[in-house]
């Protein structure tokens, strides 16, 4: 079994859909875990930082936070998900303003998270990042699965997640010989009370022949943060029933 006994993990998002799962799931394997989010929430035996992580001074005052308590970081998930309150508009109305303020917040928290957490790490000697993409960003979205309902795959979207699976490369490539782990998972579609349309239609095609859990994604992450990964840097871990392999 996946041990994380005597780790220190962060988790950002660590209050939503995904990243509450990876919380518990970290915690079950013996971690600490902070969970850092826009949004406060109670929890019992989770340390919670509460900021906008889109905001540098707020990064540092998080690893600030966590090496004064703890003393070290072993593991930072960069799993938020900031996005405008306009996110989901069909390509022809976005404006120019909202996909730079989405790629601002998205893509570009997650380069600042790296970079200030990297650095901890280096000096550690020691760490791994996970950093959240999907399979939108290496494939091109299949609207056809959308039809009927008002879901649909931001442009944005793409161009972020494709920009964090390539970063984290690059970052494998700077850190790596220091000691640094850091990859990507790309989750396909999770099940979270889609219209019953779309899931179908979406079951149909993936071969595995169902939608995620979100725990999938939660032990998958789980294995990135632990030493049964130790030789895997710079990977993109694609969590998708097989749907992108067809
Ligand atoms: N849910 C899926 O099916 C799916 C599929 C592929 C990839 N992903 C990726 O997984 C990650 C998590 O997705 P989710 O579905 O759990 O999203 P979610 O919206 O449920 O959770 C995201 C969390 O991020 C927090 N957050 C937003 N802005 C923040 C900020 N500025 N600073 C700190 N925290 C902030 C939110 O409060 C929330 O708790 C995202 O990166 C998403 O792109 C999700």
């Amino acid at each position: 079994m996946i041990n994380l006994n005597n780790k220190i993990i962060v988790i950002t998002g660590g209050n939503g859909f995904l990243g509450s799962e990876m919380v518990r799931e970290a915690k079950q394997a013996g971690a600490t875990v902070v969970s850092a989010d826009i949004v406060s929430k109670k929890e019992n035996g989770v340390d919670q930082f509460t900021g906008d992580l889109t905001e540098p001074d707020t990064v540092k005052a998080l690893i600030d936070y966590v090496i004064e308590k703890y003393g070290k970081i072993d593991g930072w998930v960069n799993n938020a998900y900031p996005r405008t309150d306009d996110w989901g508009s069909k390509l022809p109305d976005v404006s120019y303003d909202s996909w730079k303020s989405n790629v601002d917040m998205h893509m570009n928290s997650y380069f600042l998270c790296c970079q200030q957490v990297l650095e901890k790490m280096k000096q550690q000697g020691s760490g791994s990042v996970v950093n959240l993409a999907s399979i939108y960003g290496f494939l091109g979205a299949d609207f056809s699965l959308y039809e009927g309902t008002s879901m649909t795959m931001p442009a944005a979207y793409s161009a972020i997640k494709g920009g964090i699976i390539n970063l984290t490369r690059y970052l494998t490539s700077y850190y790596g010989k220091s000691g640094l782990r850091i990859n990507t998972i790309s989750p396909g579609g999770i099940y979270d009370n889609q219209p019953e349309i779309f899931v179908d239609r979406y079951n149909n095609k993936c071969p595995t022949g169902r939608m995620g859990d979100k725990n999938e994604i939660a032990r998958a992450t789980n294995y990135l943060l632990s030493d049964y990964s130790s030789y895997v840097n710079g990977h993109n871990l694609v969590v998708d029933g097989g749907w992108s392999v067809i």
